[in-house]
């Protein structure tokens, strides 16, 4: 309902009630058209940046009345160091900017920010910035999140990115690419933040077909009896306990003529973990959060409804092997015995590693695609977010140029990923006595034996893992992300399959 829109205005021409300005650290003094801005309201903003001691650091953010006229607000937001400027700089002062302007309840709000060497990545940066910090979500809030009786406005209506040295055909195109990567990581964040009883395997798959019909992507939804069919028992075995089917979805994007390449994209999809009859029961063990557990899947479908609106010239699949992990007289036993598609038998001495199963499946099948490279996402380990903490995931793969790849596209998209190691002797820790291996090894190292498990179920396609589990939901806002789920991952594999 927001409207964003490039404009050529320069600061002393603009009018509305709110205009922006970012300002490196350490180059406070307002200059050219800020500085003709500022003579002709008497000086106002310049005063309220030195009585501010205003420096530019990053994150911080003035704002005050500066008159009646053209202008009434004036907002000012730290770029910090220039040195250390990219498009996540712009992308986050855009988002804190934004956020002020609703909060000084702007309904028209301009915002001039520096324009980096590559006008088209900065412009994108900023308007992903604005409208991901903006997002709000009351689908769950009986009252549509209205505190008393009147409908608030919906602060700021209108955004207009003063750009008067940027091209207009290039600003459009990068407001474009913008929509669809906002798009994508707002299906993503409106998956994970829907609870268990909402978003099942089988609404993913009536997703995926939606998708399908919207966009033109392939859609093939596997139910039990196929997946039996293809002697799926390690991700059928984690279903098996469930009231819901399970749903192996498989979407495909196929661009207009040759494709440049053939990529996957496999999501871990439990619509909810309660461990099964490992059952979260530890303090620390979160069972209430466990929605989150598609947000592999989640950042999956996000990167295909942005991949669909992009309309690359490559082929990608998407892929989730979607169930629930829950516990009845069906359950599996600690202790079972399951056969994967790639004929590996594994004892599940633990039903709540139940993930890597579900995975395991997946991969095989990905693997018989004729990929050139595959990845996937999942809430995987705990022992992740004891590594990396809740704001970044970590990125394994036998192919370093391709972890590299996924710190570079996260990179750019504001999206922190860190390189974990494959260290092949930790394997000795899933040894079993019984089958091909366990499902479970010591708990030391646990993101990484659940990487070199993975590793068991893929044999010709280059191929990374991306263990998401810290940062696919954050609990208080967070520069571009409010509260809750953060949709991470989607930016991250869009710029991997357009790279
Ligand atoms: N879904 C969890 C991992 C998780 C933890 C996701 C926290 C989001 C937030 C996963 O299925 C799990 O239960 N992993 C176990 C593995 C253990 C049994 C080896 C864990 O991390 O404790
Ligand atoms: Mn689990
Ligand atoms: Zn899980």
């Amino acid at each position: 309902i927001m409207q964003l829109h490039a404009v050529e205005t320069t600061a002393i021409t603009w009018s509305g009630t709110g205009l922006a300005i970012g300002l490196w650290e350490g180059e406070t003094d307002l200059s050219g058209d800020w500085a003709a801005l500022d003579k002709r309201l008497g000086g106002t903003i310049s005063e309220i940046i030195e009585e501010a001691s205003f420096k530019g650091k990053a994150k911080s953010v003035l704002s005050a009345r500066v008159g009646s006229g053209e202008v009434r607000k004036v907002i000012v937001v730290g770029l910090g160091s220039k040195d250390d400027g990219d498009w996540e700089t712009l992308r986050q002062a855009a988002g804190a900017a934004a956020k002020r302007a609703r909060a000084e309840k702007c309904d028209r709000f301009g915002l001039a920010l520096p324009i980096l060497e590559d006008a088209a990545g900065s412009v994108q940066a900023i308007a992903e910035g604005i409208q991901l910090a903006l997002y709000q979500d009351k689908r769950f809030k009986s009252n549509g999140g209205k505190d008393g009786d009147e409908t608030p406005k919906e602060n700021p209506e209108r955004v207009e990115l003063l750009l008067p040295g940027v091209d207009g055909a290039i600003a459009q195109n990068a407001l474009d690419q913008a929509a669809a990567y906002v798009a994508g990581t707002v299906l993503s964040r409106e998956l994970v933040a829907a609870p268990a009883n909402v978003v099942t395997p089988v609404t993913l798959a009536a997703l995926a077909n939606k998708l399908g019909e919207e966009h033109g992507l392939e859609v093939e939804v596997l139910g039990q009896e196929e997946c039996e069919a293809r002697g799926m028992g390690s991700f059928l075995g984690v279903a098996q306990a469930s009231d819901l089917p399970p749903q192996f979805i498989h979407m495909t994007y196929r661009p207009e003529g040759e494709p440049r390449k053939k990529l996957g994209i496999i999501g871990k999809g439990l619509t909810f973990d309660s461990g099964g009859l490992n059952v979260k029961v530890g303090a620390g063990s979160m069972i209430a959060m466990m929605k989150v557990d598609m947000g592999g899947a989640g950042a999956m479908f996000g990167a295909a409804k942005a991949i669909a609106l992009l309309k690359p010239d490559v082929e990608v699949h998407f892929i989730t092997a979607s169930t629930e992990n829950m516990i009845s007289g069906r359950a599996m036993h600690p202790g079972d015995i399951l056969t994967a598609s790639n004929g590996k038998t594994i004892e599940v001495n633990n039903t709540d590693a139940e993930g890597r199963l579900t995975l395991a499946d997946a991969l095989v099948f990905a693997d018989k695609l004729g990929l050139d490279a595959m990845v996937d996402l999942a809430t995987l380990t705990g022992a992740c977010v004891v590594a990396l903490g809740n704001s970044m995931a970590g990125v394994w793969s036998p192919d370093e140029d391709l972890s590299a790849a996924f710190v570079t596209a996260g990179k750019a998209a504001g999206e922190k990923l860190w390189p974990m190691p494959m260290e092949p002797s930790y394997f000795d820790g899933l040894k079993s006595v019984v089958a091909d291996m366990k499902n479970t090894g010591p708990r030391p190292g646990g993101a990484i034996t659940a990487a070199l498990f993975l590793q068991e179920f893929v044999e010709e396609t280059p191929w990374a893992h991306i263990d998401l589990a810290g940062p696919v939901w954050t609990d208080s806002a967070s520069g571009i992300n409010p509260a809750g789920a953060t949709g991470f991952g989607v930016r991250t594999l869009v710029n991997w399959v357009l790279s």
